[in-house]
């Protein structure tokens, strides 16, 4: 009921006499609530934001996940549910629950290691602030353990799996600066060390390894603006070089690595500007030069881009014009360079995941809109462009994480539910 709301609450106030008391509660509630939410977020792309309940935050621009957090609340810990035992294999089509982090986070990295655990690190809670802390989730126990800690405490961060198997974490941001600080961590020791700091400080950008073995990391957000700048990192040199600018300055964007080996990078924000950008560019690893492609239909920041079968790039809402979440979604074909819409999602959102299914089909969970965040999830299937409402996940979130495990379940972790930072992490079973 309260999901019907969150799409249609205008409309169902107009209709009150013809709809129950509950809905029209739980309306009313959304309602307030969403007011709310712009009222306390009417800054949040400026510079004047603060975020006094996370005191390692100051008077520095917090990019999209961080808005709406209303005061600090006291974190509940509990102990979760016994973890489930049942094989993937046997368990139905659906959303489980499997297990809690340690540490309750929002706007961390999940990585897939070539064990096939998941890494999650750093991001941040009320309780903690930023974190260096970082778990494993083993998919065949289904448990959570903590491993090393990371030398800094990060969020917005990326991180990359090489190669050799080391995930490369590239900076992110502590109160209140973003910082070139990178580190490596060692699957075999569960140890962090350092490695070399990039040029440039960022927050905020992306990270791709590409065909190479190489990882390149553009734009980003340095404390004063949006940076167009990019680097590479080379693992075996353990050395960072720059490479050609972007076309545009931009952060909170996506990268994503096509089948031909070229980067495409998506949207963002230009500093202190309320409006997403809709320009998109390729990156081409052989002469390190950027091209301007096709512009989306619409802008967006916060966004998630995906990699269908067929090679197209299916980009999926985000937050658009003055900071308005999204329902579209288009497909980028990189042999015309062209962006197309495909059919519009059930629910509007932003800051949700996306995760291509060993079916081809895409799941899309939970996200943020005005103010108030998601528990919906949605299937798109390639073949007719069609958006399926699937089964909802059991808590609400946004800026969480998700993760395809090897078994083609999908692992969703942590995020923020609108008053609380979570540490449920939930399967999804195709
Ligand atoms: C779990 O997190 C708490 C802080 O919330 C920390 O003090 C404790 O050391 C962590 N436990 C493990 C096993 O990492
Ligand atoms: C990285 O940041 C540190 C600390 O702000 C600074 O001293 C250093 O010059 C920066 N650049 C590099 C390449 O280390
Ligand atoms: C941030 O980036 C802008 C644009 O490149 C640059 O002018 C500015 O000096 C940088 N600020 C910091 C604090 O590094
Ligand atoms: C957020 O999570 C907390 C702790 O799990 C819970 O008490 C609260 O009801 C949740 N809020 C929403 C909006 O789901």
């Amino acid at each position: 009921m309260s999901e019907t709301c969150l799409e249609g609450c205008a409309a169902k106030t107009q209709t009150v006499g013809f709809i129950p008391g509950v809905i029209l509660f739980i309306c009313f509630v959304a309602a307030i609530g969403a007011a709310l939410g712009i009222v306390l977020t009417a800054d949040k792309y400026y510079p004047s934001q603060s975020i006094s309940s996370i005191n390692t935050f100051t008077s520095t621009y917090v990019p999209s996940t961080s808005r709406n957090i209303i005061s600090t609340s006291s974190v509940s810990r509990y102990i979760t549910a016994a973890m489930i035992t049942t094989p993937a294999t046997t368990m139905k089509s659906g959303w489980s629950n499997t297990g809690s982090m340690n540490s309750t986070r929002y706007v961390h990295t999940a990585s897939i290691l070539a064990n096939g655990k998941i890494l999650v690190t750093g991001g941040q809670n009320f309780f903690e602030g930023v974190l260096n802390s970082a778990e494993l989730y083993d998919s065949s126990s289904r448990i959570w353990t903590s491993t090393g800690s990371m030398i800094s405490r990060r969020l917005f961060h990326a991180a990359s799996l090489l190669s050799n198997g080391k995930v490369l974490v590239t900076g992110g941001r502590d109160s209140p600066n973003s910082f070139n600080s990178t580190e490596l961590y060692d699957p075999s020791t569960g140890v962090w060390i350092r490695t070399s700091n990039m040029i440039y400080a960022r927050s905020s950008h992306t990270a791709s390894v590409l065909t190479n073995g190489r990882v390149l990391v553009a734009g980003g957000y340095n404390n004063s603006n949006s940076l167009s700048t990019a680097e590479l990192y080379d693992p075996s040199t353990g050395i960072w070089t720059l490479t050609g600018n972007m076309n545009y300055a931009r952060y909170v964007h996506t990268a994503t690595v096509l089948t031909n080996g070229k980067v495409l990078i998506v949207g963002g924000y230009i500093y202190n500007n309320i409006n997403s950008l809709s320009t998109t560019e390729l990156y081409d690893s052989s002469t390190g030069v950027w091209t301007v492609t096709g512009n989306m239909n619409y802008a967006r920041s916060s966004h998630t881009a995906s990699v269908l079968a067929n090679g197209k790039v299916l980009v999926v809402g985000g937050a658009g014009i003055n900071g308005n979440s999204l329902s579209t979604a288009e497909l980028y074909d990189p042999s015309t360079g062209i962006w197309t819409l495909t059919g519009n999602m059930n629910y509007v959102r932003s800051s949700h995941t996306a995760s291509v299914l060993t079916n081809g089909k895409v799941l899309v969970s939970g996200g943020y809109v005005n103010g108030i965040r998601i528990n919906s999830a949605e299937l798109y299937d390639p073949s007719t462009g069609v958006w399926t409402v699937a089964a909802s996940m059991k808590y609400v979130r946004n800026d969480h994480t998700a993760s395809v495990l090897a078994n083609g379940q999908v692992l969703i972790a942590g995020g923020l539910n609108g008053t609380d930072v979570l540490e449920t992490t939930e399967l999804y079973t195709p």
